[in-house]
């Protein structure tokens, strides 16, 4: 672990703590085999790095059309989100990264926390092309995320979805 990254850190630092994170990640993988193990850890390393990241976790896709919150590190988050619905929901529906720099312009943004302003969903899919889960990470702050972050998790969760994609969701 280390101090988190201030908001507005130059992007330099930001790359490097990406950097950073994906080493850590890895090693701390290495052996897991159990996919509750792994989001709670993602969840738990990733929000721990950078101080604007305020709700960071994962909803599960339980059904075909339904998500379910999963391992999560921030306030409370909702429990259950449709495919159809939120920003989770469109990432799922999609099985695209949405990157969100205000939420309060996106429509049917679901507000789990009246504090959010900004957020990036991106899914983590099995090689099949299947949504095992989508990473979802609320900011504060406006326009938090960037292309770099969205590189950096959308690397993260194809290695998960590799990974984990025989786990029960
Ligand atoms: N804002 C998300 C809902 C999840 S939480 O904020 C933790 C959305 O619109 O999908």
């Amino acid at each position: 672990m280390w101090p988190p990254l201030s908001p507005g850190a130059p992007r330099a630092d930001r790359l490097a703590r990406h950097a950073d994170l994906a080493v850590s990640l890895e090693s701390l993988l290495a052996d897991e085999e159990d996919w509750i193990a792994a989001m709670a850890t993602v969840a738990c390393e990733l929000h721990h790095a950078f101080a604007a990241w305020h709700w960071t976790g994962f909803y599960r896709a339980v059904t075909a059309d339904l998500l379910v919150v999963g391992p999560y590190q921030g306030g409370h988050g909702c429990l259950r989100i449709p495919f159809g619905q939120g920003v989770c929901g469109a990432a799922a529906r999609t099985r695209a990264t949405q990157l969100v720099p205000d939420v309060h312009a996106f429509p049917g943004h679901i507000a789990c926390a009246s504090s959010t302003n900004s957020e990036v969903v991106v899914p983590v899919l099995r090689p099949d092309g299947s949504v095992l889960a989508v990473l979802d990470v609320d900011s504060d702050l406006p326009a938090a995320f960037d292309e770099a972050d969205v590189a950096a998790l959308e690397t993260l969760c194809a290695s998960l979805g590799r990974r984990y994609a025989g786990a029960r969701p």
